[in-house]
Formats: C-alpha cells, sequence, structure tokens
C-alpha cells in the first residue's frame, strides 16, 4: 500500500469499529452537528462489492476489481436533511441494496483485496476538506488517516449488534432470523479483523467506547466530550 502518513487538508475525526457499533448513526449525528463532511468508507467497499457483482468479476480477481474500483462511476445524491441520501452506481440506483446484509457480504470479500484498499485509498482521502471529516469505517485511524487529531473505536457486543440489525430489518419489514444475523455478524468479524491487510483494529491512540447498553445521546456526548479535548488543544 502505498505512503500511510498523508498531510490531512482539514481536520478529521476518525470513527472505527465493526457492524452494528453504532458507528454510522453517530458519525451522521456529528458531521450534522459539527456542519462537517462525512464519508462512509463502508459504502464504497459495499459499491465495489456491488460492481463486481454486476460486472461478473470473480472474486479472486484482484486486478480486475481494483480496476473497477480506482474507476468507480458513483454519486452521492444529498438529500434534505434527515433524508436518505440516493446513491448511484453507474447511473443506477441502488440505494435499497447498498445496505443489504448480501451487499455487505460482497462488500467484505474485497475488503480483503490490497490492490483494491490501494485504489481507494486516494478517493477516501479526497474527502477532507475544510471545515473537517467525520470518516467512519474499519481503518480509518489505522491507514486512511493516521494523523486524524481525534480517533474513536466503538465496539458492542455481536449479540447486541445482531439484536440491534434485527430490529432495524424487521422495521423496514425484512423478514430475518436473529441467529442467522449473529452467524452472519460473527463471520464478517472474522473475516475483517483476521485479514492480513488493515485488519480492524484499534489505533494505538484511539479512544475506546463500548456502545452495548448505551443510546445514542450517551455515546454521542461521550464523542463530543473527546472532539471537544481535542480539537480546542490543536
Ligand atoms: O461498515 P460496512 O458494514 O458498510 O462495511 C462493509 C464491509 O466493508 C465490511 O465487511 C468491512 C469493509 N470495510 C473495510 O474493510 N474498510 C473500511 N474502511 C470500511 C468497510
Amino acid at each position: 500500500m502505498s505512503d500511510s502518513i498523508a498531510v490531512l487538508a482539514a481536520p478529521v475525526i476518525a470513527i472505527d469499529g465493526p457492524s452494528g457499533s453504532g458507528k454510522g448513526t453517530l458519525c451522521q449525528k456529528l458531521a450534522r452537528h459539527l456542519g462537517w463532511h462525512l464519508l462512509d468508507s463502508g459504502a464504497l467497499y459495499r459499491l465495489v462489492g456491488m460492481a463486481a457483482d454486476k460486472h461478473g468479476c470473480a472474486f479472486d480477481d484482484e486486478a480486475a476489481i481494483a480496476i473497477l474500483a480506482a474507476n468507480l462511476d458513483v454519486e452521492f445524491v444529498a438529500g434534505e436533511a434527515g433524508e436518505p441520501t440516493l446513491v448511484l452506481l453507474e447511473g443506477e440506483d441502488v440505494s435499497g441494496d447498498l445496505r443489504t446484509e448480501a451487499t455487505g457480504m460482497l462488500a467484505s470479500k474485497v475488503a480483503v483485496l490490497p490492490a483494491v484498499r490501494s485504489a481507494l485509498l486516494g478517493r477516501q482521502r479526497d474527502f477532507a476538506k475544510a471545515p473537517g471529516l467525520v470518516a467512519d469505517g474499519r481503518d480509518m485511524g489505522t491507514v486512511v488517516f493516521t494523523t486524524a487529531p481525534v480517533k474513536i473505536f466503538l465496539t458492542a457486543s455481536a449479540e447486541e449488534r445482531a439484536e440491534r440489525r434485527y430490529n432495524q430489518l424487521k422495521s423496514s419489514g425484512d423478514d430475518v432470523n436473529l441467529a442467522t444475523l449473529l452467524g452472519e455478524i460473527r463471520a464478517r468479524d472474522k473475516r475483517d479483523s483476521e485479514r492480513e491487510l488493515a485488519p480492524l483494529k484499534p489505533a494505538d491512540d484511539a479512544v475506546h467506547i463500548d456502545s452495548s447498553g448505551l443510546g445514542i445521546e450517551e455515546v454521542f456526548n461521550r464523542v463530543l466530550t473527546e472532539v471537544n479535548a481535542r480539537l480546542v488543544s490543536l
């Protein structure tokens, strides 16, 4: 992988952790509160997975998928406050499929490929623009934004993450099974944390927060305290 030390064009809050830890909601809330940009890096891996699937690439064809990643034709259409954002892949609205478990699995497969991670590095760093960026992912603090002044590692137990996901999918009318979801979450955790490149792990200077049993407001306030303390001292 290319340079891991990048000079940041704007302050970055790097928030890493497994899926279901509450990172997505936290990052959206934080970005809105601060008026900063938001990078959902997981969405980029999901889009690459979808593109690979759409173009019939074999998931071990690293070179072909890296080319897709480098040339990913994607548009994020911002909605009004509170309205979901529209995501277009090669001009096609994929917003509905982006967050499914099936797409998450595709993302997890392409995310193990070093050339794919390299191909997405510059695109992710380009999100760091004034006044600042909230970056949501797995390797924001360890690889993509190593000099970020604020790094948070957000976790929650696998059981709690499965239950949150279950409630989320149920409320959108999906027919889901809690035990299956828990199995999928464990499989994804294992793949994400055991891969050689950019495994899911906290940066040495990250603040750890376990969100098990905590509401979003509580997590948000803890993170905001951290942000205020660190950004003021810059
Ligand atoms: O956060 P998410 O569920 O949307 O992420 C989808 C997949 O992409 C997940 O399996 C881990 C991977 N990913 C990654 O490897 N690095 C990132 N910075 C973000 C996501």
